[in-house]
C-alpha cells in the first residue's frame, strides 16, 4: 500500500480541537486502509491525502482535506446509510466511525461529503472553516 499526499503550499490556519479532528481523520484513513485490505495485490493500492485552500458557496474561506483511497467504493445500496450510527459491513466494526467524524465535522463549522466509483474508489472531502491566506500578491 502506498501513501501519498500533495499538501497545499503554505499554512492552512483554521481554530480546531486537535484531539477530535484527528480522530475525524484518522476514522476516514482506517476506512481507506480497511477498503483497500481485500483487495487483490496486484491491483494498485493507494491513500492519498491532499490539502487544498477553498472558497464554499458563501464565499467564506475553507481548508479543504481530501482522504482518498483506490478500494472498491461504495456500492449504491450503502451509499445513503454509511454516515448512519451502527451501520456497517464489516464483522467486528461498530458503524460508529463516520458518523462520529461527521459529528465531529459539524461541530467545527464544517461538511464531510463522499465522492465514490464502484470498482475505482473513494474519496471523503473535509471542509473546515478557516482563516484567510494572507499576503495575497497584487502583481
Ligand atoms: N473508504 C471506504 N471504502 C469503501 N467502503 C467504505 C469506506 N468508508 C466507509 N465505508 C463503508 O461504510 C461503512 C461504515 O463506516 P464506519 O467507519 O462508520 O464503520 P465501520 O468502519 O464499519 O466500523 P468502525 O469504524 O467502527 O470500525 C463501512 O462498514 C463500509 O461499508
Ligand atoms: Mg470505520
Amino acid at each position: 500500500m502506498r501513501l501519498r499526499s500533495t499538501l497545499a503550499p503554505g499554512a492552512l490556519i483554521a481554530w480546531i480541537d486537535p484531539p477530535h479532528i484527528k480522530q475525524a481523520v484518522l476514522n476516514l484513513m482506517l476506512n481507506a486502509v480497511q477498503a483497500m485490505a481485500k483487495q487483490a495485490s496486484g491491483s494498485p493500492r493507494e491513500l492519498i491525502l491532499k490539502t487544498a485552500q477553498g472558497v464554499d458557496e458563501e464565499r467564506r474561506s475553507v481548508a479543504v482535506l481530501h482522504v482518498i483511497d483506490t478500494g472498491p467504493g461504495i456500492p449504491e445500496s450503502a451509499r445513503e446509510k454509511i454516515f448512519t450510527p451502527y451501520f456497517t459491513t464489516k464483522s467486528g466494526g461498530s458503524g460508529l466511525g463516520l458518523p462520529t467524524s461527521r459529528r465531529i465535522i459539524e461541530a467545527h463549522g464544517g461538511r464531510i461529503e463522499v465522492h465514490t466509483e464502484e470498482g475505482r474508489g473513494t474519496d471523503f472531502v473535509l471542509t473546515l472553516p478557516c482563516e484567510r491566506a494572507g499576503g495575497e500578491r497584487a502583481d
